[in-house]
């Protein structure tokens, strides 16, 4: 080669990498891309990099060993609808209205008018306004409709996804015929005892003599419930039809929906989303149907765990989890995309099946479940890989929030978080890159729907971490940890039990809340509870009021409000879900 054609090689050679170096820096600035992965009621204990032998989730363990794997990652709520409200603004669930002061605690119909409301701040919003590509994948769970059957008030296009393919409610066992969960929530709100002791007293008065029942009386009396009846047959029949549809954006595609390959639908919607966004900025939130029940799994996965269905469905979670890590790395993108795995509360514990099989996960050493605040309704697998950024096979036991991703996000991607509200997350990148040793939550707080079951305390001078809890759920049967006969636990009055002082535990030392302490073995035990006490009234007052998006008014259906694919005589069917060849 000529010595100018040297030249003329070393000058591209130069540009190139100017061009090239401002093009990354350009990438760099706009922070990395983001896929955040959540399960629905998966269990701790359910993953192999948590201590499970048995269960195979390499994809999810190999995710684990090539980043940051969190020990004590906490949901804001132990029920879907106000884990995933707090989990999207950062926000404790009361203060954005999406935490119930009834026994139900989540949305059970999308015919409901409650939902996120508008003025809630996503890290999809602020992902979309600093120009992300942003996507929701499979489950929204947080409303849909305020006053029209397609006015979608609370659709996740409303909320920063730019594109959404899942379902606006939740999976329920109830969307399969013939398995109905929709049987316990409604006859666990039924007076049986009450109604058994009027019907007793109006037999013994009768027989007294006291009053006369006649026979045109009995009849109309016997006809409450016979109407009753008939009223419940066709809530149970329609059920699938009317709350169990698939959606890409606000077009209803497979009404009800056809689970069996639907999480494979959603990994090939995920990767054709990957794949139109490779060359900008992205957000990826993929959320689970599955391990909800109804529990299905594709054909390639029946049959083959040693956990039944449950751990058929688990292992094609993690199959799913693969597909997206493959994918990012054939794009080229593995190391400016952070991903974010964890489940959105403990397993639930009363999912046994009608014919006995257990339905619900594991959650370890930890006690009880989803609809708790023991460890195993709120402590659920946290990992991220970010790599070449993040350090890899590191576990941290500090303390930390799945309400910490919205600060993380806002601080990636240089947007700011809003500043006119209270945001309870705190960014977790310090953390991660070990630049603090210690948590910035010195105070966590554990709500049952609205109201505040117990408080976390993890000092800054002692490595105890301090649990107290103002009341406890009554179990059901008392010997186990468990509410089976009523599916979940509630959390109003009727169904716990208060405690003063308040039940005091110690995680560092017994992570099972076995045991709780007494004044004999915690010297300073009544200064313990006063601190947690007063941060638990310093935190109450900080929560302003605001319309209540789980009252009565807001959960019951409104046939207004019920979005249909076809028509009512055609029992809302339709089929259509025919994905789009590229563009959004
Ligand atoms: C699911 O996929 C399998 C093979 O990929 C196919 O044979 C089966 O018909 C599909 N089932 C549904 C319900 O689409
Ligand atoms: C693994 O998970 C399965 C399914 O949830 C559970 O039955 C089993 O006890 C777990 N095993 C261990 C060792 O945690």
């Amino acid at each position: 080669m000529s010595r100018r054609g040297k030249m003329e090689r070393a000058w591209i050679l130069l540009l190139g990498q100017i061009f090239m170096g401002a093009w990354s820096l350009s990438r760099e600035e706009k922070g990395p891309n983001f896929v955040l992965m959540m399960v629905d009621d998966l269990g701790i204990g359910d993953l192999g990099c948590y201590g499970n032998a048995t269960l195979r989730t390499p994809n999810i363990d190999r995710l684990a060993q090539e980043g940051v794997k969190l020990t004590q990652h906490i949901a804001a709520a132990p029920l879907c609808t106000p884990s995933r409200a707090a989990f999207l603004t950062g926000r404790y669930a009361v203060r954005s209205g999406m935490a119930g002061y009834g026994k139900l605690g989540v949305f059970i119909m999308t015919a409901a008018s409650g939902g996120l409301p508008e003025q809630e701040v996503t890290f999809a919003e602020l992902a979309k306004q600093q120009g992300y590509a942003t996507s929701l994948i499979g489950k929204w769970h947080l409303g849909l409709n305020c006053e029209r059957s397609d006015d979608f008030c609370h659709h996740p296009n409303r909320h920063g996804f730019d594109h959404f393919y899942g379902i606006t409610m939740t999976n329920m066992r109830d969307c399969q015929p013939g398995h109905g969960s929709i049987l316990y929530m409604i006859s666990s709100h039924i007076p049986t005892r009450s109604i058994g002791v009027a019907i007793g007293t109006v037999a013994v008065l009768h027989v007294l003599g006291v009053i006369s029942v006649t026979r045109k009386m009995l009849l109309c009396f016997s006809l409450v419930p016979a109407v009753f009846l008939a009223l419940f047959a066709v809530v149970v029949f329609t059920y699938p039809y009317l709350n169990c549809f698939l959606m890409r954006n606000q077009e209803i595609v497979e009404q009800p929906f056809l689970s069996e390959n639907l999480t494979q639908r959603m990994t090939h919607e995920a990767i054709q989303f990957l794949q139109r966004n490779s060359e900008r900025p992205f957000l990826l939130f993929f959320s689970f149907v599955q391990v909800h029940t109804a529990l299905f799994a594709s054909a390639a996965f029946r049959g083959r765990s040693r956990h039944g269905l449950y751990g058929d469905t688990v292992e094609e979670v993690d199959w799913s989890v693969g597909k997206l890590m493959e994918t990012l790395d054939s794009l080229g993108l593995r190391e400016n995309t952070l991903l974010y795995l964890t489940s959105d509360h403990g397993a639930h514990l009363e999912e046994i099946s009608s014919n006995g099989e257990v339905h619900g996960g594991w959650n370890g050493i930890y006690k009880a479940g989803k609809s708790t605040n023991w460890e195993g309704g709120i402590r659920v697998p946290g990992i991220l890989r970010w790599s070449g950024v993040l350090p890899g096979n590191k576990s941290i036991d500090e303390p930390t929030s799945n309400m910490d991703i919205f600060p993380t996000v806002a601080k990636l991607i240089g947007a700011g978080t809003p500043e006119d509200r209270e945001i309870d997350g705190r960014d977790l990148m310090p953390l991660l890159l070990g630049e603090v040793e210690r948590s910035e939550h010195e105070f966590l707080f554990h709500y049952c729907n609205a109201y505040l079951n117990a408080v976390r305390w993890r000092p800054a001078n002692s490595d105890s971490t301090w649990k107290a809890f103002f009341f406890t759920q009554n179990f059901s049967p008392e010997n186990s940890t468990a509410c089976l006969h009523t599916h979940v636990c509630f959390c109003t009055e009727e169904y716990v039990t208060y405690h003063d002082p308040p039940l005091l535990f110690d995680l560092s030392r017994d992570p099972s809340e076995t045991t709780p302490l007494t004044e004999r073995e915690v010297p300073d035990f009544h200064a313990v509870l006063d601190v947690m006490r007063r941060a638990a009234s310093r935190h109450a007052r900080s929560v302003a009021p605001v319309p209540n998006q789980l009252s009565l008014g807001n959960q019951l259906w409104k046939p207004w409000l019920q979005p249909c694919c076809s028509t009512l005589s055609q029992l809302c069917t339709c089929s259509r879900d025919d994905p789009p060849e590229g563009g959004d």
